[in-house]
């Protein structure tokens, strides 16, 4: 194919949306399918058909070859839609709470009072978490006599996911009209007084991942196109977590998280830079998830188990099994402070 026959074809490419596929380099469209696409395109179906031959494309590329592409926002709520549908259709109650689980802290949520489950595979266009220790499983069940979603096993920008694709199960959640988010996560410590096993209620956080799931057009449907970030933590929930703790016995940190890519673990450098900008936890989830819920306008609980604390001056290796080990041991006093917020939200 001749230079200007390419340069042709990206250009209208880029004009028919496909410029995502066009440019990965799996993605080979012929010049055949090329016309064909092109004369739909001015058809009158042709916003429909190309809708459904993007979901083919990206249904026929097996394991996950389509992230990092950020696809036409038509075609992501119609697969949100799709999604929220089959949940909607298989469910007999709809919970207004949701609870997003991290590593190791699948098991956080009671499982014995479940009424409905799913595998992400199962769900429509629900993207599938590649990390061993999440589940990949949505659970609906019952804590302290309320329904709840609970998500085993979520998506992180480090699998190669795009920010629309961590944020999916959040849109998700919006279009079955949730409104309390409680989202976990494990973190390392950047404090002294912190200790392995320590339970931080987020009170804030530093986006420093590079990645913003609002990019692109904005679904006015969904939320604004400029949220506010002011006050994105819910004082409410943060203060009950306090009061909780008192009761259960349970030390509670108050911190910054700063959320990054990953998945290489800092440098004793980088933890000196995040100490002096204000950050006291750093991990590699959950941001995206926050700022999708905030344009959806949840409100948002934010916990990390600190499950080892760094010290830069004096750097110890840190490990995945030990970072596993810590979230595990965690779990009770999680779940017992989860349980007691889900009973007392306002729904
Ligand atoms: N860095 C990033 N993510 C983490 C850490 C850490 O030290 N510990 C647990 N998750």
């Amino acid at each position: 194919m001749s230079t200007l026959c390419r340069i042709q074809f990206v250009l209208i490419f880029m004009i028919i949306d496909l410029k995502p596929l066009f440019l990965h380099p799996f993605c080979i469209l012929d010049g055949y399918a090329f016309f064909v696409l092109l004369s739909l395109h001015f058809s009158r179906v042709a916003k429909n058909v190309r809708l459904f031959g993007l979901s083919i494309l990206s249904a026929r590329f097996p394991d996950n070859l389509l992230h990092n592409l950020r696809i036409p926002m038509a075609l992501y709520k119609q697969n949100v839609k799709q999604a929220a549908d089959f949940l909607k259709e298989n469910l007999s109650v709809i919970p207004k709470t949701a609870i997003m689980t991290g590593t190791g802290l699948g098991e956080s949520v009671a499982s014995s009072n479940v009424f409905a489950e799913f595998y992400y595979k199962d769900i429509p266009n629900f993207p599938i978490s590649t990390v061993e220790s999440h589940k990949g499983k949505l659970l609906f069940t019952n804590i302290s006599g309320k329904p709840v979603l609970a998500m085993q096993g979520r998506f992180h920008l480090y699998e190669g996911y795009s920010p629309q694709e961590v944020t999916f199960p959040i849109r998700v959640m919006q279009e079955l009209r949730i409104k309390n988010i409680i989202i976990t996560n494990a973190a390392g410590g950047l404090k002294p007084e912190f200790a392995s096993g320590d339970i931080m209620v987020i009170n804030d956080h530093i986006n420093l991942t590079g990645e913003n799931p609002l990019v692109g057009p904005n679904i006015d449907e969904w939320g604004p196109r400029f949220p506010d970030m002011s006050r994105v933590y819910d004082r409410q929930l943060a203060d009950l977590c306090t009061v909780v703790s008192g009761i259960k016995k349970i030390s509670l940190q108050n911190g910054i998280y700063a959320g990054l890519k990953g998945p290489s673990l800092e440098t004793p450098a980088e933890i000196k830079y995040l100490k002096k900008i204000g950050a006291d936890a750093v991990g590699f989830s959950t941001i995206q998830e926050v700022i999708a819920s905030v344009h959806a306008g949840f409100r948002i609980l934010g916990l990390s188990t600190i499950t080892n604390v760094h010290t830069p001056d004096n750097p110890v290796p840190a490990t995945l099994e030990e970072i596993v080990d810590v979230a595990g041991k965690a779990v009770p006093k999680l779940a017992s402070i989860i349980s007691h917020i889900v009973g007392h939200i306002h729904e």
